[in-house]
């Protein structure tokens, strides 16, 4: 578990007609998540790649690419072309789960796997140890600004138990209605990375409400070490 919480804003909540000067308005978070959806795997589209490659100009944080496709197995290579530093796909869009992590580390970037509401933590069991990140979904995926499912706590623990058993540490992230109001909770459950749309981005004062959640995430990792 790392000590300080990673804050982690999704550009899918920022205003896209000024996208340099949204990122540059949350710079004082550490990466930048960018949701990918396809109107297939979610009911939703958003952004393809030559998005990505405008944000990667525009900023100097880490950008985390999360996957909402189907078939992820065979967009892997375009992905990292395009810039992803971390790259998330989705356990159940997913055909070979240890293909696809191999071959991001091949590339040198960091492999996580999402896991949606309705799935199982226990089908990390064999594949939890090829994994740099584990994403907890506390929402189902598709939109931004909807409300944090209670009972992903209970799933972050049996993700980070899972871990320790194995011996191995990958991140932990969460996504979907997380503010300073319950990061706390979150990451005393185990999360290590929040990620976190409408709180920053409705947000007058983005520094500010960084700085809020980051607060409530460490107040929340201290509790728990
Ligand atoms: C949901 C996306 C999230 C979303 C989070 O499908 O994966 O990353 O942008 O937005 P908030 O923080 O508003 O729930
Ligand atoms: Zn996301």
């Amino acid at each position: 578990m790392l000590d300080n919480v990673i804050i982690a804003p999704s550009v899918l909540s920022a205003d896209f007609g000024r996208l340099a000067e949204e990122l540059d308005d949350v710079a004082t978070a550490d990466w930048i998540h960018y949701d990918v959806m396809d109107g297939h795997f979610v009911p939703n589209l958003s952004f393809g790649l030559s998005i990505l490659k405008t944000v990667k100009k525009n900023t100097s944080l880490p950008v985390d690419v999360h996957l909402m496709i189907t078939n992820p197995d065979e967009m892997v290579d375009a992905w990292l072309d395009a810039g992803a530093d971390v790259l998330c796909f989705h356990q159940e869009a997913a055909t070979h789960c240890h293909r696809i992590i191999s071959r991001i580390h091949e590339r040198g970037a960091k492999a996580a796997m999402a896991l949606n509401p309705g799935t199982s933590p226990y089908v990390l069991d064999s594949i939890i140890s090829e994994l740099d990140m584990v994403l907890v979904m506390s929402v189902n995926p598709g939109y931004g600004g909807q409300a944090f499912i209670e009972s992903s706590l209970e799933k972050i623990r049996a993700v980070r138990a899972l871990a320790e058993a194995r011996g191995v540490h990958p991140l932990i992230e969460v996504d979907g209605g997380i503010g300073a109001g319950n990061a706390d909770l979150v990451c005393d459950a185990g999360a290590d990375v929040l990620v976190v749309g409408s709180s920053v981005f409705g947000a007058d004062d983005r520094a500010q409400a960084i700085a809020d959640i980051r607060a409530s995430g460490n107040r929340g990792k201290v509790k728990r070490s």
